[in-house]
């Protein structure tokens, strides 16, 4: 029987108030593609996106969010259903404590905000996974090897999926990745800069072949 994919794209946005909000460049291109390489591959995909400009893969259950706490309910709600997890998405770690109702005034002083974190949700994946198949990515600006390997452990995961957010070439909103994996067995594969959609077809192959 061909596995249910749990995928996951794009930012997350934490409202300030109701026209502000923090949040990061992800275009949900890397998790569109990994979406659709999996629907390719003949299995359910189930893509639970933050708010990106993409035309969702034909033929995937498309959940739509955005603020990290929402993503961690869809998420968690369709855990049960998914066979493999991939959380490309780039959640946002922390949010304003609080959310005004209005829009908030302009004053003469500088303005201090308070931000609380948002739930860790590929973490608390990691807590519960039984039999399914956690992959998660690392987006990082230095020591790529040594970051993943920590949120691999951290995080309970057979898989990582490494890349410099540093470079202009590839990462957030390019077509193109450079990425390194890491596998349960601590094996490293470098990957050289190639399309997102390349990427996302080895990345599921790898999964399918683990699973
Ligand atoms: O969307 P694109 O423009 O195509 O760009 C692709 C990408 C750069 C966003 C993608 O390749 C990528 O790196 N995604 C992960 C971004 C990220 O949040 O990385 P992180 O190292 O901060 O988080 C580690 C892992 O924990 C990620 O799988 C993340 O989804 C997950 N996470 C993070 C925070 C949080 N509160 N909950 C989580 O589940």
């Amino acid at each position: 029987m061909k596995p249910t994919f749990l995928i996951t794209a794009g930012p997350t946005r934490e409202y300030l108030d109701p026209v502000r909000f923090f949040s990061n460049p992800s275009s949900g291109k890397m998790g569109y593609a990994l979406a659709s390489a999996a629907r390719d591959a003949g299995a359910s995909v189930i893509l639970v996106s933050g708010p990106v400009a993409l035309r969702p893969p034909k033929g995937a259950r498309l959940i739509r969010v955005e603020s990290a706490q929402e993503m961690y309910r869809e998420v968690t709600r369709c855990y049960r259903d998914a066979d493999i997890v991939i959380m490309a998405a780039a959640v946002a770690d922390y949010r304003p404590e609080k959310c005004l109702s209005k829009k908030m005034k302009k004053g003469r002083s500088a303005l201090s905000l308070r931000m609380v974190r948002t739930p860790d949700i590929l973490a608390s994946l990691g807590e519960k996974k039984r039999k399914r198949l956690l992959v998660g990515f690392a987006a990082e600006t230095g020591s790529l090897v040594r970051e993943a390997r920590r949120k691999m452990g951290e995080k309970n995961l057979d898989m990582i999926v490494a890349n410099d957010v540093s470079r202009r070439d590839t990462g957030f909103g390019s077509d193109y990745n450079r990425a390194l994996i890491i596998d349960k067995k601590g094996t490293v594969t470098r990957l050289p800069r190639m399309s997102k959609d390349r990427l996302a077809g080895i990345i599921v192959r790898q999964c399918l072949r683990n699973f």
